[in-house]
């Protein structure tokens, strides 16, 4: 009786790893994720052999321990939000394209990659961006290529809308990597690692990336041939420039829109970082901040959280002419002459990037006076 109810202990056991082996699989089905990976010590795989796995992320649970934080029930609801799913690091990808970049190895074709931050209901930026700056193509002899980072946004059937039209755009131009995960300010630093981790996993040997949100306007001429100039980088070495910004500290006047509450980051001051509305890095910079990224909590200002990480590598962001983010006036944002030798500036409605892009492009534009005024 004992022996057979041990015997029958083991078959249920084996019954039980078989029907959670199914139910991965099935939920790996579900979100498209169903892969295999090689990665060494994350505690949500299921092992297969040796070093390989199957996985998907189950949904990250609200960890309720920041309740009791001192202050807490004081703070507004969307820092409340970002402390219980603080540590959420992973979620079911909705959209992938594991062969974006030619496979892992193929990957160093890319010397640009443009990495764009954009919520679900920016369709129109995303049309106008992909016949303008972000278009892919060659450019003096190197490859220029376009990814959109996008999570979720809305619930039930606006949710369903908003993830159909994505997925038709990823039909059109596959160019679309889209997390299930809920779209805000303060998600942007989760946005960024998701992706990372993305990179390593799929395109580790492309060379540089301009990280940017979908309403900046980047020369991208300009950027292939500012990067191609750096003699001994080929993103092989360190490169982080941009709009550079140091001495900042918390803004922890409530009504601006970077306050950040101490429970959320306690120190006083930031590390020097680059404005993520645009800047530029090498890949090895990415990796680096990648690695750097699993031992920091995250932050929900996205930028400062990059600047974190680059200081704790040890390295330093650089400023950079060519970015010009605050306090352009209206006609300098409309000359063409002025924006014909810049990286990025900000900001454009979607028919001034189409004109822009046209502008600049125009055989017959003549800059041969206007730099004097
Ligand atoms: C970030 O996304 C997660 C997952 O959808 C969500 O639970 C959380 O509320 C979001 N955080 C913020 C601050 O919006
Ligand atoms: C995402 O946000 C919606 C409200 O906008 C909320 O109903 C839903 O529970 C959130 N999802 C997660 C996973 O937090
Ligand atoms: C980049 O340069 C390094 C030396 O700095 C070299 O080892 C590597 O092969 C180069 N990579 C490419 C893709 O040219
Ligand atoms: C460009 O404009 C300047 C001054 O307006 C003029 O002198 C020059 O001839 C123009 N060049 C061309 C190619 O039209």
């Amino acid at each position: 009786m004992l022996r057979i109810l041990r015997r029958d202990r083991g078959t249920c056991l084996l019954f039980g790893a078989l029907l959670v082996a199914v139910y991965f699989f099935k939920d790996c089905k579900d979100h498209k994720t169903f892969y295999l990976q090689t990665v060494t010590k994350e505690s949500h795989q299921t092992t297969i052999k040796n070093n390989s796995y199957v996985y998907s992320w189950p949904r990250c649970q609200k960890n309720m321990a920041p309740a009791t934080i001192r202050g807490f029930r004081y703070l507004q609801e969307k820092f409340q939000d970002f402390l219980y799913y603080q540590h959420c690091r992973h979620f079911p990808m909705l959209l992938d394209m594991p062969d974006k970049c030619g496979g892992a190895e193929e990957s160093a074709d890319i010397f640009l990659l443009l990495v764009i931050k954009s919520p679900p209901e920016n369709y129109e930026r995303r049309e106008v961006l992909r016949k303008t700056w972000a278009k892919e193509r060659l450019y003096n002899g190197v490859w220029i290529r376009r990814i959109f980072i996008v999570g979720t946004m809305g619930t039930d059937e606006t949710k369903e809308r908003l993830n159909k039209v994505l997925e038709l755009e990823q039909r059109e131009y596959n160019d679309i990597l889209q997390w299930d995960f809920n779209e805000s300010f303060y998600n942007l630093t989760l946005k960024q690692i998701l992706f990372l981790e993305w990179m390593e996993r799929n395109c580790p040997n492309a060379q540089f990336l301009l990280n940017g949100d979908d309403d900046v306007f980047a020369n991208t001429d300009n950027m292939v041939e500012y990067l191609q100039s750096l003699k001994d980088n080929n993103g092989s070495q360190h490169l982080f420039t941009g709009k550079l910004i140091t001495n900042a500290s918390p803004i922890r006047w409530i009504h601006s829109k970077y306050f950040v509450p101490f429970q959320v980051h306690r120190s006083r001051y930031y590390p020097p970082y680059c404005s993520g509305a645009g800047y530029l890095l090498s890949v090895n910079t990415a990796l680096v901040i990648y690695k750097m990224s699993k031992s920091i909590s995250l932050v929900p200002i996205d930028d400062v959280y990059m600047g974190m990480c680059l200081a704790k590598a040890g390295l330093s962001p650089t400023s950079h002419e060519g970015v010009k983010l605050f306090g352009l006036s209206p006609q300098k944002l409309n000359d063409p002459c002025f924006i014909k030798d810049k990286l990025v500036v900000h900001r454009y409605l979607s028919w001034e990037t189409y004109f822009m892009w046209q502008k600049i492009h125009d055989p017959d534009l003549n800059c041969s006076t206007s730099k004097e005024n």
